[in-house]
């Protein structure tokens, strides 16, 4: 049984039964409401109609699957991808971003979870982020470095896109790929696999959100039915090849996303 279970994940995703809590660092502010009120809301353009179904890794606004490790930082990841996803679409240069200059230089611990709104406003008072080959993620606190000559992708603020599906995939048709949040069980990060299907779990309650993740496509499994396609921080040896296919139903935009989308505003430098 061991042998076998070391075949399947050499990464030891599965053998290293931590508790859940170790792996997502989903920590919503006491004023997100507040916060959400004075951001922007996206809307669809006029007559927009989005497709039946959609990868984001196609139109190339989706980096490769990173690890957040032992560390709860999933609310960064999140956030980053979102804003590389940005900057892609502003510039057409698709670059990994760096997660560990805001754990270094603002959160300062990975036993502490966050939100992803925090990161962008830290990306755009702060200058913006440096690749992440200049900074590399190293998956624990370290002292700050801050060179902002580094940097390369900074944002302007961050908008709201409103949780009813259509509107959702018109964000992701017309925007690119959304900061979401859902809740991640422990089923969810030791059962979930290559060979899983689309993920349906029990439901929950607002109160559970506990994982940032990337929203990036939406399709629908021809046994399966309609899913949500996501991009998780916990490397390409879990789930689909670090993706998951959430079911898309009422029910999950309910509940496992049970918050607002937000994604940040990116704007090509200068120069
Ligand atoms: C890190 O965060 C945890 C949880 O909030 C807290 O208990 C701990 O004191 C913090 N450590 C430091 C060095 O700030
Ligand atoms: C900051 O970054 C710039 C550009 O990469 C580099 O030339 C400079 O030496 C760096 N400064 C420090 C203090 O590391
Ligand atoms: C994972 O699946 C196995 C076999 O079906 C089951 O015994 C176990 O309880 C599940 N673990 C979690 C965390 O759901």
């Amino acid at each position: 049984m061991v042998i076998l279970v070391l075949i399947w994940c050499p990464f030891g995703v599965h053998t290293d039964l931590n508790p859940i809590k170790r792996y997502t660092g989903l920590e919503l502010p006491k004023n997100r409401r507040h916060l959400l009120s004075l951001s922007d809301f996206y809307i669809p353009s006029k007559g927009l109609v989005p497709p039946e179904s959609l990868d984001l890794r196609d139109k190339g606004l989706v980096t490769d699957v990173k690890d957040q490790g032992h560390c709860k930082s999933c609310y960064i990841f999140s956030a980053v991808a979102s804003i590389e996803g940005q900057f892609a679409k502003a510039t057409g240069k698709l670059v990994t971003l760096s997660e560990q200059k805001y754990l270094d230089c603002v959160s300062h611990n990975c036993s502490k979870g966050g939100w992803q709104g925090d990161v962008f406003n830290y990306a755009r008072t702060d200058g913006g982020l440096p690749k992440d080959t200049i900074y590399p993620y190293v998956g624990k606190e370290q002292e700050c470095h801050n060179n902002k000559s580094q940097n390369i992708a900074a944002d302007s603020g961050y908008m709201t896109v409103s949780r009813d599906e259509q509107t959702i995939k018109s964000a992701l048709f017309e925007i690119g790929p959304l900061a979401v949040s859902l809740f991640a069980s422990n089923h969810f990060r030791y059962n979930y696999t290559k060979d899983s299907g689309v993920y349906r779990d029990d439901p929950c309650s607002d109160q559970k959100v506990n994982h940032g993740v990337l929203l990036v496509g939406y399709g629908v499994d021809e046994k399966e039915g309609p899913f949500w396609l996501i991009k998780n921080s916990w490397g390409v040896e879990w789930g689909e090849r670090g993706y998951v296919r959430l079911e898309r139903s009422s029910r999950n935009v309910a509940c496992l996303m049970s918050q607002q989308p937000i994604y940040p505003i990116v704007a090509a430098p200068a120069n």
